[in-house]
């Protein structure tokens, strides 16, 4: 018998579809989630239910009071840029030139790429995200590093190398032939292999000239399933640069339109300074946005407008964007969401909050079908969230009414404290210290 197959008793909580959309929140608070041999979800529901009929041999591990959600998934991040996190006083084009290209420059020896990677994957599961879509560097062995990791512990995960053939120090340069050709091997090695997938990444229309987002084109076109990351209308001096690099493009959406790389699997990191055109030309297209505010507002960049997003029907999922964002914590920036939608006059509630941070990242990222709730069949890839992690959580959780309040305050103060355990496709794959809550 594998050591997979167990239920996990707790409060269970996960979403059946996007609450804007019709979805629910669907929440047994003496629940359990059964995890088969294969790490994939048997059944989830009530406790009794489950335990009834799981078969005498089957381990329960019981969480306690803890909530049991998908594990968190992370629609924009760099794992490159984890040395420059909190960097001081600049933003975005001034930010890249000072602290990123620098910080990037290293990643060409193996040994430094390898190190980070692993630094950075620890902090993901320590912080309970279980999938990400990641920038690598420039250099083709960064990549390599980072599948090597993420393969070596099971996880869902994507990743791509920087295309970027100018407008940046010419040791991070490629060419548009150089970046095709790595490009193209990369998802030979890669794309597919176990969990991993990998994403076309041309960093953003500044740092590419049009025959190298040409070529990214041509790579989504001749591989199908691979998909693509890239900025997207973050910042105003960023939009006006793109403007004059591009004069015959409509707007900044349409640079990436005309080069092809508009789709279902194309996920456009920040997209704060929208028109309604750019709105449409992204839904139509079945593209995603990453909303990452903890970066946007760390650097300055604006406040993304969910609503926007909503009444034209593009997929949402959040980013933290590290090392713009200044948190590995996607619990963080879901409190950062919603404080930038109050300042919009918009709001998040909890079910929609856990969504975005769940679900609606899978569904961005083109993976619904195998991650993102507990639906039977997919991956069970599931945290373990203490309510109680703090002094001021244990007191907040002590005086709410129902499972939404105490979700809604857990998701507001939780951070990697909250994180007492993170699973990979059944097996745990980080345990807080203190070992809290039992099991
Ligand atoms: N735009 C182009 N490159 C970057 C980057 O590394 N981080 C962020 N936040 N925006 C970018
Ligand atoms: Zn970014």
């Amino acid at each position: 018998m594998s050591c997979r197959r167990a239920a996990h008793r707790g409060a269970v909580l996960h979403l059946t579809g996007d609450p804007a959309a019709g979805g629910s929140l669907e929440y047994f608070s003496e629940g359990a989630l059964l995890v088969d041999d294969a790490g994939r979800v048997e059944m989830v529901g009530p406790a009794n239910t489950v335990l009834a009929a799981r078969g005498e041999e089957v381990a329960v591990v019981d969480h306690g009071d803890a909530l049991i959600v998908p594990g968190l998934v992370d629609t924009h991040v760099h794992y490159p840029q984890g040395d420059i996190v909190a960097a001081y006083g600049t933003q975005l084009l001034d930010w890249l030139e000072r602290y990123t290209f620098p910080a990037e420059g290293r990643f060409h020896d193996t040994a430094t790429a390898a190190a980070a990677a692993t630094f950075f994957l620890d902090e993901l599961l320590r912080n309970g995200t279980t999938t990400a879509l990641v920038f690598g560097t420039v250099h083709p062995q960064s990549v390599d590093a980072f599948f090597a990791a993420s393969e070596a512990r099971g996880l869902r995960m994507l990743c791509g190398k920087v295309m970027m053939d100018r407008h940046a120090p010419d040791t991070l340069l490629d060419t548009p032939e150089s970046s095709y050709a790595d490009s193209a091997a990369l998802i030979e090695r890669w794309h597919g292999r176990g969990r991993l997938l990998y994403a076309v990444t041309p960093r953003f229309a500044p740092t590419s000239s049009s025959r190298q987002l040409a070529a990214a084109g041509r790579l989504l076109a001749e591989h199908p399933g691979v998909r693509l990351q890239t900025h997207l209308s973050e910042n105003r001096d960023e939009c006006a640069w793109v403007a004059r690099l591009f004069p015959d493009r409509l707007d900044y959406v349409d640079v990436y339109d005309h080069h092809g790389l508009l789709g279902a699997g194309s996920v456009f990191a920040h997209a704060l300074h929208l028109d309604d055109r750019e709105w449409r030309r992204l839904a139509d297209t079945g593209s995603a946005v990453a909303f990452c505010p903890c970066s946007n507002l760390f650097i300055g960049s604006g406040l993304f407008d969910l609503a926007a997003a909503d009444r034209h029907g593009v997929k949402v999922g959040l980013g933290t964007d590290v090392g713009g964002g200044d948190s590995f914590s996607l619990l963080r920036n879901v409190n950062e969401a919603y404080k930038v939608l109050q300042l919009r006059g918009q709001n998040l509630d909890p079910a929609r909050a856990l969504y975005l941070a769940t679900l609606g990242g899978a569904k961005a990222l083109g993976l619904d079908d195998v991650i993102g709730n507990f639906a039977p069949g997919k991956e069970a890839d599931f945290i373990v969230l203490d309510p109680c992690a703090t002094p001021a959580m244990a007191n907040r959780a002590a005086r709410c009414a129902d499972m939404a309040e105490l979700l809604f305050a857990t998701l507001m103060l939780g951070d990697d404290r909250a994180v007492a355990r993170t699973y990979a496709m059944g097996r745990c794959v980080h345990g807080r210290a203190d070992g809290r809550p039992s099991g």
